[in-house]
This record gives C-alpha cells, structure tokens and sequence, in this order.
C-alpha cells in the first residue's frame, strides 16, 4: 500500500514499509540436529507478540536458505515447511508491524547483495533512509522496503573491507540510530550467530546442545532455563559452545554469567509479573519511547492536512477518546487550532451535517476495529473527509481507511483495560500538536524547547513514577478498599487524566467512580460528598493549580478524605491531603497526563487484585468491541 501525499502525489514508504517494532526474534547454533524445528518451536512461542509474517534462514552447504512469507507460522509451515530446513546455525522471525498487505519481500530475514548475510530485526533503524541512500549510490540493490535490509547491506560492505563477521556486524550497527536487536548468520563464518541490542529486548539461552537468542525467554524456555540478559549497546557471538559478549562502541570484552530461569511459560510471559495489566503498565517507558519515534514524514504530512482544514475532528471510544481529550486541549494550547473532540457513536448524529470535503477527522484507536469508530470513519468519508489514524495495529480496517496513518508501537496489549497504549496516544497526539504548531510558528523558542527537553525526559519520569510510588498506591488503595464510590477530579489538561483514571477503576473493579473537571464539581456532584468520601486529585503544578487548590479545600470543608496527586515539590495541595502520590517535578504542562496517569493506572489494578478480581479480564468487556 502506498501512502501518497495529497499534494505532490510523491510515493513515500508506509510506517509499515519501515518498520517492524514489535515482531519477535530467534536464533540458534546448535552442535547437534538442525534448527528448523527448533526455531519453529521458538517462534511459535513468540506468537503472542502478534505478527503477520513468518521467516527462518540458515546455512546449508555454504549457502544461505531463507524461507518466508505472510500468513500464520502454521501457514507458513504448510505452505513452505519451515520447520524441515536443515543446517545447524540459523535465524527465524516474527513480524508484527504491518499493513493489510503484508508480503514476502518484506517478511524477514533479509539478505545482502551477494547472499552472504542473513539477518532479523525487531525494532527501528531510524536513519535507514540515508544510510540506503549511501548505499544505493555504492550500487547495492534492495529487495524489500524495510529498514531491516539496510543492516545486510552495511554488513556486506564491511566485509567485503575484509573485517571478521563480527567485526563487520560490530560497525555496522556502529552506524545506526534507533533502537534495534538484530540476529545474523553469515556464510564466511557457518558456525555463529551474531547478535546485537539497542533499546529493543533480546535475552541469550545457553544449553547443553547449543546456544540460543530471543526476544523473549519463552522462546528457549523448554530447552534451557539458563539466560543471560544482554544490555543495550552490547552484542553477543555466538557459537555452539560459547557465548561471547562485547560492547557495540568499543568492541571491549563484557564478563556476564548465567543465571537460572525459575518462572513457568506462564509467568515468562508476562516477564514476571503477575499480571499483562501490571506488565503493560511496566513497559511505559519503551512505549512511549516507540511512540515518539513517530517519523517525522508522517507527522508533517498529518499536520498539513489539519493546517489546511477548515474543521478538525477529534474521534475515538473509551480510553482512545480520553487521549483525544487531551489531545485537543494540547492543540488548541501549542497551535492554537481548534479540534473538536467527539465520542465516536456520536459523531455522525451530532457532527455530519458539518462533515464535509474541507473536514479532517483524527481518529484513535489501538485495534483499529472498534466499530463505533469504523462506523464515524465510514460516514466522514462518505461526505469527502479526509481521514487521519493513529493506531496500534498496522493492518486494521482504520489503518485501511485512512488517507494517512501512524502507527503508535506499543506492542500487542493483552490486558483488556488499555494502559501503554494510552500514554501512546497521548504521546503522538501531543507531538503532532507540537509539529502543527512549529509550522504555525505560534510556539516561543523557549516553550519548544521545554516540550521537546520533555519528550526526552518522560521515560525516565515513568519509570521513577513505577519504581518509587507502586507500593504507596497499593498501601492507599487498601486503606479506600471498603468504600462503594470514589471521585477523580482535574483541571486543564488533567481531566483528561481524570476521566482516564476513573473509567480503569470502573472497568477493573465494578465501582461507580465518578469523575468530573474539578471546577464543574461544585455544580452537582457536591451534593455526594459526605465524611469520608474519597475524591482523588490530578493536581500538577500548572496554569490550574491556584484554582484547584479552591477545589480540593470545597471537597474537604464537606468531609471528603483528599487523595492527590502531585509533584514532589508540592507544597499546598499535599499539605491539604490526607494521602499524597509524588512524582517528579518539572513535567511541562502539556505532557501532565503521561506521567500523572501512572498512579491512578496502578490504583485500579490494585483495587482489581484486592477484590479478588482478574484485572486482565474485567466482567463483559472485549478487547476489541465490533459490535454498535
Ligand atoms: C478501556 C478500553 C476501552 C477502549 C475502547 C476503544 O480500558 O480499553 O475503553 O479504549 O473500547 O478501543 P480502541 O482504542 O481499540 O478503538
């Protein structure tokens, strides 16, 4: 599928083209029996990631084998019988990240000019278009439209130099950026695999018949409970007996032992935790990192198209919509343009008269499936709108719809209660605000900088937020465990924050939780209010924190028991509180939701637990709901 911009009509590669973030890697050197049933093995453990395409490559007689193709690893297996390839050393592949025509030549491995190097990859090159620029120019010939092929080429190059296998893998992802883990087979040296990682997992499983790397333990779980987790900026060679670690930069020798897997396939698979919910919430760090990873092709063409509209629809269900809030309060904030935020079974009824061919509607969802949304997309095209999608699943009926797409790279969610993928959303959604209102020229230097100073900073705020606040949340939770309603209330760009956090508490544990704008409070909901009533504040330290302070002493003169959340340099508001969650200061404004969110995300997963409940799978709700 091309994705064409509207008004040069100039061909530019789909995200799908690109990338392959969340696909799932194995590799093997074995010093007895053949890999093709072992990688098959591996990969079919890793089909939970989700994927599209399936490949193996290995070395049989000097030369490298690659077998792949779309479809489903049993598909696959049918069609190309993957699992009988012969050889001891070799790679294999999930791919996750495409669109609605996933094909052969972009289903990994991938190979150079010369079939030399095979190689998988999860993750994202984001320089590829350069480097394979250099490369063509060099006169080396692509196959697929990945990132992923560049790597083989720049392997190629190194040894034709004449540098060793490793070495050459060693430069090459020298020059890369982005984040990456990458396996190879190379046939100038048939007995190693060599492997590398960048931000992107990749764990080592040694045995007694061979060596294995994966993106995931569950992989080589049946087969060895001994790994080694490799660090990022670090790269592994692997041999049938040995396992060799080094670091990217220098080449310099990395001493790292074993350690033994107690965990079951089970609990591998949630990486420990109990929960996919906790799990999912535990990998906000990469997920927004992903998120704003966005290429920059994407986000400039979006934002022309709602430059150049005349109306702007914000449109999504559940979790998505309250992104879609706060989304709109970030656009009319950084680019002061005017984007309406509408529930999407509303939409039509309430908005198509206004619909028309000078209208863009943005449009949320992580399965790109939800029908109430299919159905707002279904009936803005018809009346000549332009569509624009943010999605988590490359290959969605959204994604198909759309004039533009961006995929947010969260990874599958299988927690039915969305968690990373809204920080995702919100993520794009605010970076898109920020690429409009670069282009509008309405944001001071200043302002830019804090925002983008930000956006480098949020995983390392959520990641503080995790390891420092999970256990006073679950202390706090047990202490309002009894209580039959709660209250979340914000102000500004947290009521977004609010609203979120009420509906995981409701889904999670069946509470009527209630939640408002802090200043329409006073309007109604303070009749409820009694001794003893637990109301929860989102209260940063933004343009809205003299006012809430009015709010949170209303709800206090009528007895509420003050739950807020604030940052650690909070004076006013925790003074007030009877139990305070802090996180790190100096979150812009903007960005607020992303790390206020946390808390609350970690609120309705313990209430969930503590009731006895499953909070991956809440009474009557789907994960993806197709039905209006
Ligand atoms: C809440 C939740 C739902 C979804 C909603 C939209 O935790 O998961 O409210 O957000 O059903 O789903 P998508 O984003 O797939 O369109």
């Amino acid at each position: 599928m091309l994705i064409t911009d509207q008004t040069s009509r100039r061909r530019i590669p789909t995200t799908a083209d690109m990338v392959s973030r969340m696909c799932g890697i194995a590799a093997s050197v074995l010093k007895n029996g053949d890999v093709g049933p072992v990688l098959f093995d591996c990969l079919k453990k890793l089909e939970y990631r989700g994927y599209d395409s399936v490949g193996e490559a290995s070395i049989i007689d000097g030369k490298i084998i690659v077998k792949k193709d779309k479809g489903k690893i049993s598909e696959v297996e049918r069609e190309l019988h993957i699992s009988d390839l012969r050889g001891n050393v070799g790679i294999g592949h999930t791919r996750w990240a495409t669109h609605g025509a996933p094909s052969r030549e972009n289903a990994h491995p991938h190979t150079d000019c010369t079939d030399t190097v095979a190689v998988v990859h999860n993750g994202i090159v984001e320089n590829f278009m350069q480097l394979k620029q250099e490369l063509e120019a060099k006169g080396h010939k692509f196959k697929s439209r990945t990132d992923t092929e560049v790597v083989a080429h720049l392997v190629e190059e190194n040894l034709r130099n004449g540098r060793s296998f490793a070495e050459a893998v060693r430069l090459a992802a020298n020059k890369l950026t982005g984040a990456y883990a990458l396996a190879f087979i190379c046939t100038s040296e048939p007995d190693k695999v060599v492997c590398v990682r960048k931000e992107s997992p990749l764990v080592i499983g040694t045995a007694a018949n061979g060596n294995f790397c994966a993106s995931d333990i569950p992989a080589f779980l049946s087969r060895t409970n001994q790994a080694i987790l490799l660090e990022d900026n670090e790269m592994a060679i692997l041999t049938a007996d040995q396992v060799r670690i080094v670091q990217i930069e220098t080449g310099e020798a990395v001493n790292r032992k074993p350690f033994t897997v107690e965990w079951s396939i089970e609990t591998a698979l949630k990486t420990g935790f109990p929960h996919f919910m906790l799990k999912e919430i535990h990998e906000q760090p990469m997920t927004v990192r992903n998120a704003l990873r966005t290429h920059p092709i994407y986000m400039d063409l979006m934002a022309s198209a709602i430059n150049k509209a005349k109306k702007v629809f914000l449109v999504a269900c559940g979790t998505s919509y309250h992104a879609c809030l706060g989304g709109a309060y970030a656009f009319s904030n950084l680019a002061k343009a005017e984007v309406t935020p509408v529930v999407a079974s509303e939409f039509i009824d309430g908005h198509g008269a206004l619909v028309d061919g000078d209208t863009v509607v943005l449009v949320v969802s992580q399965s790109g499936e939800t029908a109430d949304t299919l159905s707002a997309v279904r009936g803005a095209k018809d009346r000549g709108a332009t569509i624009l999608g943010i999605s988590n699943t490359m290959g969605s009926t959204l994604t198909r719809l759309s004039d533009v797409y961006i995929g947010q790279n969260s990874g599958p969610e299988m927690g039915v209660a969305a968690t990373k993928t809204f920080t995702a959303q919100l993520s794009v959604l605010i970076k898109l605000a920020v690429v409009l209102a670069r282009k509008r020229e309405f944001l001071r230097k200043s302002e830019l900088e804090t925002i983008e100073a930000g956006f480098q900073q949020l995983p390392n705020w959520i990641s503080t937020v995790l390891s420092t606040q999970q256990d006073s949340v679950r202390r706090i939770v047990e202490r309002y465990s009894d209580r039959s309603s709660l209250c979340f209330l914000g102000r500004g760009m947290s009521v977004a924050t609010a609203l979120e956090g009420r509906l995981k508490l409701l889904e999670l544990s069946y509470l009527p939780a209630i939640a408002y704008p802090a200043g329409e409070s006073k309007h109604g909901f303070i009749s409820v209010v009694e001794e003893g009533y637990p109301v929860i504040f989102v209260a940063p330290r933004d343009e809205s924190y003299s006012k809430i302070i009015g709010n949170v002493m209303e709800m206090k003169a009528r007895g509420a028991k003050i739950i807020s959340i604030v940052d650690e340099k909070d004076g006013e508001v925790a003074r007030l509180s009877d139990d305070v969650i802090v996180v790190p200061p100096g979150v812009p404004s903007m960005l607020t939701p992303i790390v206020f969110v946390l808390p609350l995300q970690l609120f309705a997963y313990y209430m969930s637990v503590g009731k006895g409940y499953d909070p991956d799978f809440p009474r009557n709700l789907a994960k993806s709901v197709t039905v209006h």
